[in-house]
């Protein structure tokens, strides 16, 4: 294919591009980027997922019980785990947890751990951090002389070499000589090092890798999560902010009790540390069993959402800005907020939003904050475009194929009601030459991003690139995996409890790619020879670098006859012998990225243009490439 790129005509691009969606999903959140590593610290629970013991185990033939005392920790945090002598014949007593299927021990790292404690122990509580073969990393003695109060005690401790896995244990142990009743614990911690030195932090490995995605804008709480499974549980912000024993649990929409460790205002810090710009998904009434709230009930949370944006961006002299003030937290800005996820999915659901449900909320934000940009949480399904200013999500979860066919898919939209391609991913194995496989429920999967599927998505987002003055910008989703415990593949960042098995998917190499380096001006086009596909390309300038860039997507030009596609352009402005960079990404079409590991490679090449400007070359089939001329 020839093309040339005009150098006038036109037009700005999103700031937004390339960002992330956050939901607790595969356990992203609770033993994923949120960095307590003690699990179920605070026997959380409810009617959808009862309070348990789970994860916790007796050490030398102690007892262990949930208890509902009298005097609670805090009313959020009603039960307790009850420790007794047993069967313990004397000796030394105690207890461990399992972690999220282990505990990562790395020399060097200072972990922080806490506990409150209520009861009958007089003496000395070892915690330890012990492997599956009962070596000992580290350690830490802490002297507790509990009462009938409960008291908060802290510990530390720095391992000086590191565990070959994550097949550890935390212990807590004491001599049973030094209990004399029952004692009762709850919210126990530990924190390895997080991100930015933040109490209560994320996870350093996980928050690098978005990093390494230079995303835009961040989603959260995200997706299916936002709702919740049924009436009366919603993702309830209040219940997320503040110390921890004033956090209750939320039941998560994907199989387990959810911490609420991860609050509001661990979302907005998140957001900061990695610049990018919220969008902050709000309740609107839908629950995942399909029922809604009625018009009569809905003011109730269009009330608990505009106490949510004053909770955030009020100052000291409004209440809800107080309390945040209280916290420690200066005001946070918010430009966007998405009115539900997926409302359109659910027929039922999908009547209440448009008839009384999406209006409520628009009507309230857009009053008291006129310059927020408002997403519904649809668009275009069944021909319906948001109502007023709003703009629209779409999700896309398809076949390679069809993300390849959908290159000119946003060509006519309209400026007037932006796109957020709130959640995109090839889901299933369609390879060419394979019978494609017609995705509905149940059916096969990739388990993780296949580099063909990868190929596929690039061509769908240089489609979005292309509309990028109504495209608001892109994320793949879900964005985490444990490898441990998950319900939805693929994902484009796989991990488990030790460090080196996080895995970056090929997907992510993508989006690095097409993030890393921004178009903020798109540029009229002309095909002199040849056509879009098997070559699929955007190209424009960065105003800040002023470069002048073309993105590709070479999506199986082997069907084409050839597994080498030749390339010509020219850019209006760039004369004879300019030198430029091309920077390709490649790997064989079926290959995944193993865990902790990477088949896609990277290849970058100095590329001249001719006597009048042209610069060619060839791709290979398979290819993501960039080629940027004139950076500063
Ligand atoms: O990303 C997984 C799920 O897919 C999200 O929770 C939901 O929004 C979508 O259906």
């Amino acid at each position: 294919v020839s093309f040339t790129v005009g150098s006038a005509n036109g037009n700005a691009t999103s700031p937004y591009q390339y960002g992330l969606i956050f939901e607790d999903i595969n356990h992203a959140g609770d033993g994923g980027v949120y960095a307590e590593l003690i699990q179920n610290r605070a026997f959380q629970g409810d009617s959808i997922f009862p309070k348990n013991l789970n994860y916790w185990n007796p050490l030398g033939g102690a007892a262990l019980s949930l208890q509902n005392l009298s005097t609670p920790l805090s009313s959020a945090l009603p039960t307790s785990m009850q420790v007794t002598a047993g069967n313990s014949t004397g000796g030394t007593i105690g207890f461990s947890n399992v972690g999220f299927w282990g505990f990562p021990v790395v020399a060097g790292w200072q972990y922080n751990g806490s506990f409150w404690v209520e009861g009958a122990l007089n003496g000395n509580v070892t915690i330890a951090l012990v492997s599956n073969s009962n070596t000992y990393y580290a350690e830490a003695s802490v002297a507790v002389h509990s009462s009938s109060a409960w008291t908060q005690y802290n510990y530390t401790f720095t391992p000086t070499v590191s565990a070959p896995n994550s097949n550890n244990t935390l212990n807590f142990t004491f001599a049973s000589s030094s209990l004399s009743g029952a004692v009762n614990f709850n919210l126990l911690s530990l924190f390895p090092p997080t991100y930015k030195n933040r109490p209560n932090g994320n996870r350093i490995d996980l928050m690098d890798a978005m990093a390494g995605l230079y995303p835009s804008f961040f989603r959260a709480p995200g997706g299916n999560n936002v709702e919740g499974l049924q009436p009366p549980y919603w993702w309830n912000w209040t219940q997320s902010l503040g110390p921890l024993q004033n956090r209750n649990g939320y039941p998560g929409t994907w199989g387990y009790e959810q911490t609420n460790g991860l609050g509001l205002i661990e979302y907005m810090l998140w957001a900061q540390d990695l610049g990018m710009e919220p969008i902050l998904a709000l309740w609107s009434g839908l629950w995942l069993n399909a029922s809604s709230v009625p018009q009569s009930g809905i003011q109730v949370y269009v009330q608990a959402a505009l106490d949510e944006l004053e909770f955030l961006m009020g100052d000291a002299s409004t209440t809800w800005g107080a309390l945040r003030e209280s916290l420690g937290y200066g005001p946070f800005q918010i430009n966007f907020v998405e009115i539900g996820n997926e409302d359109s999915l659910l027929v039922g659901s999908a009547a209440t939003y448009s008839a009384y449900r999406f209006q409520a909320f628009y009507d309230a934000v857009s009053a008291a904050y006129p310059n927020i940009t408002i997403i519904a949480s649809y668009y275009d399904v069944n021909g319906v475009t948001p109502p007023d200013n709003a703009a629209g999500d779409i999700h896309n979860y398809e076949l390679a194929s069809q993300f390849a066919r959908q290159f000119t898919l946003f060509d006519n939209y309209t400026s007037a009601h932006p796109i957020l391609l709130g959640e995109y991913a090839v889901i299933a194995y369609d390879a060419p030459g394979v019978t494609a496989v017609q995705w509905n429920a149940g059916a096969p999967r990739e388990f993780v991003p296949v580099w063909y599927s990868s190929v596929g998505e690039a061509v769908y987002l240089l489609g979005a690139e292309r509309n990028s003055d109504k495209v608001i910008g892109a994320a793949y989703a879900p964005t985490f995996q444990n490898l441990n415990s998950w319900a939805w593949i693929p994902d484009m960042i796989q991990f488990d409890a030790y460090p080196g098995h996080t895995t970056l998917s090929t997907s992510y190499y993508v989006v690095q790619l097409l993030s890393g380096t921004r178009i903020t001006e798109n540029l009229p086009i002309t095909i002199t020879s040849g056509q879009f596909g098997p070559a699929y390309f955007v190209a424009g300038r960065n105003s800040e670098t002023g470069s002048h860039i073309a993105k590709f997507a070479v999506y199986n030009a082997t069907a084409n006859g050839t597994s080498n596609y030749p390339i010509s352009l020219s850019f209006d402005g760039v004369g004879p012998y300019a030198t430029g960079n091309l920077t390709y990404l490649n790997a064989p079409m079926n290959s995944t990225n193993p865990i902790g590991g990477n088949v896609v490679t990277k290849t970058v090449q100095t590329v001249t243009a001719s006597r009048n400007g042209t610069f060619s070359f060839t791709l290979p089939d398979w290819t993501v490439a960039i080629l940027e001329v004139g950076a500063n």
